[in-house]
């Protein structure tokens, strides 16, 4: 019996070793760096999570091919937060504290990075957001970077836009009150709007994943807007389209870079049709930089690139070189590292991180027209 048990809590011991020791030994490999990277790869925002992913893996790809940095190769660990706060919250948790992960990427939507930030910074972890543009999610704290411009600029993007280029006065706001990003931009949006001589005629909100949007909309149309700023993601966005419309309001939407997704169009149809966002990038971006990125981009996948694949590349490519700069891999230099970062040519832009870990860069506006986005305008910070 004691024999027994002894051999079964040997064999329990070996598992146990094995068990912790594979993560363990997959980060000890002195030959790796492991990265977690958390995004919504499932729910209504899957694209966000998908794309990024994919310009990631390319960037992760390319740096691999060339040797990898400071003798490693990288590996990406992605966890599926569905889209939702908690459930980043935990995957950050567990790519920390189980995998060891050396940094994080993600989240695209900044409510989630909001969720995320505080843990990276407790443990230490530097995190990077490639797209998060509310400017909260920098401020958790001295590990938290983005490789993106935030929200009071992306606002004052479209004031300036919707006064000096579309010459609107009169403009209605729709936002998502669940939504960070939504809640800020809109505000940013209004302060720039109204210091221009725009007048905000009436201010509604919605919830992410309501399907009707009726009543406000109805409560717009009696103010007879010019346009209607709605800085919300690309589902929701889509069918306010569509309902705008069906409700006989003719006045353009104007949106910010949540709108960028094949899906918007598909879901908007025709009723999205002449409307603007501010965006990252433009895929008509002639450059060179650019030009690569999208031929490999699109031998690898089979598809265009949107905004959120360029950003995750730029993220993945930017953590890289950090490493390459950084006087050694402690998580104090690696911080170091990324908060020295400057004029790295991205595909979507110059990145330099400012003092606060924001990238200062340009945002380029875009038209839905019927065969995609219509590049109109770049306006620099
Ligand atoms: N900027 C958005 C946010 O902070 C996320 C986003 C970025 C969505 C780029 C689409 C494209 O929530």
């Amino acid at each position: 019996m004691i024999q027994l048990f002894k051999k079964c809590s040997l064999v329990l011991l070996t598992l146990v070793i094995l068990g912790g020791g594979c993560t363990k030994s997959e980060n000890q490999d002195p030959n790796v760096m492991t990265l977690g990277e958390v995004g919504s790869m499932t729910g209504s925002e899957a694209t966000f999570g998908t794309s990024t992913h994919n310009g990631i893996e390319l960037a992760i790809q390319q740096i691999n091919a060339a040797g990898g940095v400071k003798g490693k190769k990288l590996k990406v660990l992605s966890l599926d937060d569905q889209g939702k706060p908690e459930e980043a919250a935990t995957a950050v948790t567990k790519l920390i504290t189980q995998n060891k992960v050396t940094a994080i990427l993600g989240e695209v939507a900044s409510s989630r990075s909001l969720a995320m930030a505080p843990i990276a910074q407790q443990y230490h972890v530097p995190m990077l957001t490639p797209s998060s543009t509310n400017p909260k999610v920098t401020e958790q704290g001295d590990y938290i970077f983005r490789v993106c411009f935030i929200d009071p600029f992306q606002g004052h993007v479209m004031a300036k836009f919707a006064l000096e280029t579309l010459k609107v006065k009169k403009v209605a706001i729709l936002r998502d009150i669940k939504n960070d990003y939504s809640v800020g931009l809109a505000n940013y949006f209004a302060e720039t709007f109204k210091k221009g001589g725009g007048e905000i005629v009436v201010d509604q909100s919605y919830g992410a994943n309501d399907i009707d949007f009726k009543s406000q909309l109805t409560a717009i149309r009696a103010k007879n807007p010019e346009a209607i700023f709605v800085p919300g993601y690309y589902t929701e966005v889509g069918l306010i389209a569509r309902q705008t419309r069906e409700l006989g309001i003719k006045a353009p939407l104007l949106g910010g870079d949540g709108w960028d997704s094949p899906k918007l169009k598909e879901i908007g149809g025709k009723a999205i049709e002449n409307s603007y966002f501010s965006n990252h990038y433009s895929e008509e971006d002639k450059s060179p930089l650019v030009l690569d990125f999208i031929e490999k981009y699109k031998a690898a996948y089979g598809v265009i690139p949107d905004g959120l694949a360029a950003m995750g590349y730029d993220a993945a490519k930017v953590f890289a070189d950090s490493v390459a700069r950084a006087k050694s891999l402690r998580t104090e230099d690696l911080r170091d590292a990324l908060s020295t970062t400057k004029n790295y040519p991205g595909v979507t832009g110059n990145i330099t991180i400012d003092e606060k870990r924001n990238a200062v860069k340009s945002a380029v506006v875009l038209k839905v027209v019927e065969s995609g986005f219509m590049y109109q305008t770049t306006i620099s910070p």
